[in-house]
């Protein structure tokens, strides 16, 4: 098994068969779960999009790359070993790495990028979750090319607290450039302008018949009727928020970020980069003799150009007669910058709050934050030693921040250095608590929309219970920013438009059964306050998860001190670590 890429379903019978043999032979490791081991080797692979060849990287010659699935309590073993020419590293989205920072894997954050003819083993538990998550490449824009779904099946014998789906389909967003992913973030960050949007989205890797040279590139779902679907949607896509529909149907969503939530009816869905979203489709009692189109495209807001463009796969019924003369149905999406649309679906995520499933929100907080997401702008002219120019707004470059600190990465991982007590020239940890110029943030604009940068990280003992208002900001345009935590999920409380108010706004606070996720949109102009306990030992990022605005500094990190019984501390690093 152990030389197995993505397993075959032998290799999943296998295991499950290995899993029975020492559930028999070892009934104290009963519940332990099983190790599951997988070998990612990044290669190049010619493929063609859009009448496009071109080469890109991947993990094993696979686009979109192969599925991870596992059980809650498994553990699981990647063997990365890196056969190109670009330095790469892979993060589990959403898992939660209790004590095994180390293996999540964002460069220069937990370690340093694992480079060509280099290998390094991410070696995991995945602990009290169950759902979809996804992996992706965590260094500069390499997650274009390199992800893959993330599966974890509830525990043997529990059964899912809805009914039991005929089949599971993940369903993932992409987003396809004609040209090289990283050439045009690094143009962009030399020309201090935008980049370049992408040429097209994809589903399960597949664009679809609405772009040029693409209708035998179209994902079909063949399903039959009167069955119950399980879609495990994941966007991938680097910069754009994307609303879903299929034409005459609808969903049950049942899921957010690998935990339960209470199921609600939609038919349309938003779905944030990092996020993802299980819902239930129930075909119609009897073949319908048509076809359905499923199509995303983006909600945006700002003032920048974007990818306008739609994605359609094709829900087919297995039993339709003629397909050329069946007639196609379409959905009907709502505008690009329907932010009512966004803000009611959001506020419909509850969490299960059940027996097996409970809700631990903290329901005091010992420490409180106010965090500014947004853009802004950096000054042309010191940077003219890297050739770089400055095409941004009003001859500046653009930046992005929190609490106006635009964050570098450094040229260590800050674990290490934090871990090795060396964290002197890497980072500081006076990351600031609240705005240090507060500002009317979703109104006007200041005139001084310069941001600081800095290497900055907020210290959190270990147990500290934390709340962080993420507040979105109007400079250079109102957007949604879709904000993701490492190594913790965190409880949504509340969510509103406007300025938070403190004195005003936490009476409303949902803290019976907020919703738990790892990513949420901030509301376009608006606020979110999320909360969590701080009981992973480790440095932890938090980021936007639109790859533009991460490569334009959107980040801060959490160190998260050990705690004092043995169980509560970081776990050593391991031998293999990458150096940089
Ligand atoms: Cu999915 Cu730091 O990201």
């Amino acid at each position: 098994m152990s030389a197995a890429t993505a397993m075959s379903p032998a290799a999943v019978l296998m295991a499950f068969l290995l899993a029975i043999t020492c559930l028999w032979t070892f009934p104290q490791v009963a519940n332990a779960g099983v190790t599951r081991h997988y070998k990612f080797n990044i290669e190049l692979k010619n493929i063609t999009r859009l009448c496009h060849t071109k080469s890109i990287v991947t993990v094993n010659g696979k686009f979109p790359g192969p599925r991870v699935i596992a059980r809650e309590g498994d553990r699981l073993v990647v063997k990365v070993v890196n056969h190109v020419s670009n330095n790469i590293s892979i993060h589990w989205h959403g898992i939660r790495q209790l004590r095994s920072g180390w293996a999540d894997g964002p460069s220069y954050v937990t370690q340093c990028p694992i480079q060509t003819n280099q290998t390094y083993v991410y070696n995991f538990t995945i602990t009290g979750q169950r759902g979809t998550l996804f992996w992706h490449a965590h260094i500069t824009w390499m997650r274009a090319t390199v992800y893959g779904p993330l599966i974890i099946l509830p525990k043997p014998n529990q059964p899912y607290p809805f009914p039991k789906p005929y089949k599971q389909v993940p369903i993932m967003f992409g987003e396809w450039f004609n040209a090289d992913p990283e050439a045009v973030i690094s143009q962009a960050l030399q020309t201090g302008g935008g980049p370049n949007v992408s040429d097209a989205y994809t589903l399960n890797g597949l664009p679809g018949p609405l772009y040029n040279c693409s209708a035998k590139d179209t994902y079909k779902l063949k399903v039959k009727p009167g069955k119950t679907y399980l879609l495990r949607l994941i966007n991938a896509a680097l910069n754009d928020d994307l609303f879903f529909s299929i034409a005459n149907h609808s969903f049950t969503v049942v899921e957010a970020d690998a935990g339960y939530v209470k199921p609600f009816n939609t038919s349309v869905l938003l779905i944030t980069p990092g996020q993802t979203t299980n819902v239930l489709l129930k075909t119609k009692p009897v073949s319908p003799n048509a076809t359905f189109y499923m199509l995303a495209r983006p909600y945006f807001t700002g003032q920048g150009t974007f990818d306008n463009t739609t994605i359609a796969g094709i829900l087919e019924y297995e039993e339709t007669q003629n397909l050329t003369t069946t007639p196609v149905f379409t959905p009907v999406l709502p505008a690009i910058n329907a932010t009512n649309v966004v803000s009611n679906f959001s506020s419909k995520f509850r969490a299960l709050a059940t027996a097996q499933f409970p809700v631990t929100v903290p329901q005091t907080v010992d420490r409180t934050f106010l965090f500014t997401v947004g853009l802004g702008i950096s000054p042309c002219g010191n940077n003219k030693t890297n050739n770089q120019t400055c095409q941004g707004p009003n001859g500046t470059r653009f930046a992005a921040s929190m609490n106006n600190i635009s964050m570098p990465l450094p040229s260590t991982a800050l674990l290490q250095a934090y871990y090795t007590k060396k964290s002197n020239g890497v980072f500081t940890t006076d990351f600031p608590i609240t705005p240090l110029n507060p500002f009317n943030y979703t109104g006007t604009p200041p005139n001084n929309t310069f941001v600081a940068n800095g290497t900055k990280a907020v210290v959190l003992p270990f147990n500290t219970t934390v709340e962080v208002v993420l507040q979105g900001t109007s400079i250079l345009g109102a957007e949604s920013h879709p904000i993701h935590l490492h190594g913790y999920n965190f409880y949504i409380v509340g969510q509103g438009f406007g300025n938070f108010d403190p004195s005003k706004d936490p009476k409303s606070y949902n803290l019976v059964d907020p919703v738990e996720r790892n990513t949420v949109g901030v509301p376009t102009a608006g606020w979110v306050a999320i909360r969590f306990r701080a009981d992973n030992p480790g440095v932890w990022l938090m980021h936007c998860h639109f790859d533009v605005h991460l490569s334009w500094g959107l980040r801060m990190a959490w160190v998260v001190m050990d705690g004092k019984l043995p169980h509560q501390k970081l776990l050593p690093p391991p031998s293999d670590l990458p150096k940089c």
